[in-house]
């Protein structure tokens, strides 16, 4: 179980700690995971004046309530005398598809509201604080006396929101690395066969980590091997999602009517990417298809395969905000080393699959000395089943 987005909401009156409170409402925000791109994750937690627990909320899906109101809806004015709101990220100062939050916040009787993060965007950064501020409750960045923890929650508040910050910071898109592997690191036969690896809990958790993104993207190899649908089948999640395809060539894109993945997505879904240089061949095919997906058009290298780098900025200029990368081997290579992908999930089983008749999802990763490895940061360490599961940042 992933402590940090599973913290149960406490009983009423509960006393929790300015860092318990903190913990709650990055774990809130986490509810929102699967609605609210391209918006932030965003939890909130209000305590009373006794510093017992009143209330939680989060950013249910983009274009909703902001976190702060829908954690002070239910209370009334005398429960919000003297009381502490924490949110995960700093109150917005402006009017957007919602209300500001912090001029709402300003005329309840709070004393103090604290945030995990100042808002990335520096032409508003702080603006939600001062308005606070101007309204007589303190407004401060969250911090704690204990710096292991603060370190720990810091980093947490970070990656709630990663995708978002990236986004902002970057204008890129996010990328995200599922592979799922024998502990010797082999991802499918060489005959293509890879499955199962993993056992059905992993895979419960990539339909949930598919959801938490906009796009999942996979090579060609993988649609000629699996023929897999690519779609969203979790027991309590139901979403649409996008699919993006790599096929230089276009080899496959006249049969795309034929794939599963043609049967369960909307063609307007499913982003084709070929070579630009194929423009004429690709609307030449185009013509004979009954139904065809999004074609984006890539630069390519010297080496032929397409730009990657070029690919990602289509993807982003397409509205697309977060891509998980799920393989096949060359793919999943070919995004690390480029250095493109921000995180990674790695699922390993409890099996040996041996690399003299397998593939390894490195495989055209060469690395000649050991200054060069490349680090994962910040691991955490999960168990679904009988797999563990790493995820980190690069
Ligand atoms: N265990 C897992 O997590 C997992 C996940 C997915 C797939 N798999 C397995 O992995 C195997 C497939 O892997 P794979 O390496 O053969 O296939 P792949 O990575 O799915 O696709 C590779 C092909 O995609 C195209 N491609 C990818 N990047 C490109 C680029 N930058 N530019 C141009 N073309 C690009 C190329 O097609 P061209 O040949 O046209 O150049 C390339 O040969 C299957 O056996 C599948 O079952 C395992």
């Amino acid at each position: 179980m992933d402590m940090i987005r599973s913290v149960p909401v406490p009983a009423l009156g509960t006393k929790l700690s300015a860092e318990e409170a903190m913990r709650l409402a990055i774990s809130e925000a986490y509810k929102g995971a699967t609605r609210v791109s391209p918006n932030p994750l965003v939890g909130a937690v209000i305590l009373d004046a006794q510093g017992g627990f009143l209330s939680a909320g989060y950013h249910e899906f983009y274009g909703g309530p902001h976190a702060e109101v829908n954690a002070l809806k239910d209370l009334k004015p005398e429960q919000l005398q003297g009381a502490h709101a924490f949110v995960t990220l700093e109150p917005c100062a402006h009017e957007g598809k919602t209300p500001s939050c912090a001029k709402m916040m300003a005329k309840l009787p709070l004393k103090k509201v604290t945030f995990g993060l100042i808002d990335p965007n520096p032409l508003v950064a702080g603006q939600g604080a001062e308005i606070l501020r101007q309204a007589g409750i303190e407004a401060e960045v969250f911090s704690s006396a204990d710096p292991v923890l603060e370190a720990k929650l810091k980093l947490a508040l970070e990656e709630v929101c990663e995708a978002f910050l990236w986004n902002f910071r970057q204008k890129k898109v996010f990328v995200s690395l599922k592979m799922a592997s024998s502990l010797d690191g082999q991802v499918a036969l060489k005959s293509g066969e890879s499955q199962w690896i993993t056992g059905p809990e992993s895979r419960e958790y990539v339909h949930y980590i598919r959801a938490c993104h906009d796009a999942i993207l996979v090579g060609k190899g993988t649609i000629e091997f699996d023929n897999p649908s690519l779609n969203i089948r979790h027991p309590t999640i139901s979403k649409k999602n996008k699919v993006v395809v790599i096929d230089g060539e276009a080899e496959l894109l006249g049969k795309f009517a034929h794939l599963k993945l043609a049967d369960v997505h909307d063609p307007a879904d499913v982003f084709w990417c070929v070579a630009e240089e194929l423009q004429e061949k690709v609307e030449a095919l185009l013509q004979s298809l009954g139904r065809a997906p999004q074609i984006v058009y890539v630069k390519t290298r010297v080496s032929g395969d397409l730009d990657l780098q070029d690919l990602l900025a289509k993807l982003y200029s397409k509205g697309i905000r977060s891509v998980m990368v799920e393989g096949g081997a060359f793919t999943a290579s070919s995004f690390i080393k480029e250095a493109l992908v921000n995180r990674i999930y790695m699922f390993q089983a409890p099996i040996i699959m041996g690399s003299g008749g397998a593939r390894s999802w490195t495989e055209t990763i060469r690395i000649s000395a050991m200054a060069d490895k490349l680090q994962i940061r910040n691991p955490r360490y999960l168990t679904f089943g009988n797999d563990f599961m790493i995820t980190g940042t690069f």
